[in-house]
């Protein structure tokens, strides 16, 4: 059974996670734990339970913000013109020989039920994201995430 989990250095299997993207293969080996330790983004990871250190996808949450005015006309315009606040998924990537199989759809649903959970505590926007390239961004897309309108590579999913 696939499991969501919060990542962990000694019970997960960094080493051997390869998802194509060396920036994001190095972010998970180098910098995710660290930067878990100093609060600086959440680290969740996907495992099935039969293989329970191998990590088949992964994700993180941040704290965030963004100015009303990069929102769409229809979203910016309700809001007050000071930042708003928001959740920003900093990276998502799935092992490449499970790409294709539902898992990102599963990670990007962890996400924004995590996010919806926060927010019932802390007010949120919405969730951001900054997509790598074009391909990822068909990838937000289809999902309804809508792109900045001075940044189209930044989209942002509102969570009301
Ligand atoms: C992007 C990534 C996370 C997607 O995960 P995945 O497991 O391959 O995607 P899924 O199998 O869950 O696809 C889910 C849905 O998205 C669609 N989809 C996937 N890639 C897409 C794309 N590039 N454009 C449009 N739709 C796409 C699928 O057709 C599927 O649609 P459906 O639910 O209607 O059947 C994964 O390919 C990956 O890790 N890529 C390398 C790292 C990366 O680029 N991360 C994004 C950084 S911004």
């Amino acid at each position: 059974m696939l499991e969501e989990q919060t990542f962990h250095v000694k019970l997960h299997d960094r080493a051997d996670f390869c998802c194509g993207v060396p920036a994001l293969d190095d972010y998970l080996r180098r910098f995710a734990a660290q930067q878990s330790a100093k609060g600086m983004a959440c680290v969740y990871v996907l495992v099935d339970d039969l293989h329970p250190r191998q990590i088949l996808g992964f994700y993180t949450l941040s704290a965030a913000q963004v100015d009303a005015q990069r929102l769409s006309e229809t979203d910016g315009n309700k809001l007050p013109r000071y930042p708003v606040p928001c959740f920003r998924m900093g990276r998502l990537a799935c092992r490449s020989d499970r790409q294709g199989q539902g898992l990102g759809k599963l990670l990007v649903g962890c996400a924004v039920e995590r996010c919806l959970q926060a927010h019932r505590l802390v007010g949120a926007f919405a969730l951001l994201v900054d997509a790598k390239d074009e391909k990822a961004k068909a990838f937000y897309r289809h999902y309804g995430w809508i792109p900045c309108v001075d940044s189209p590579m930044t989209l942002y999913l509102p969570l009301r």
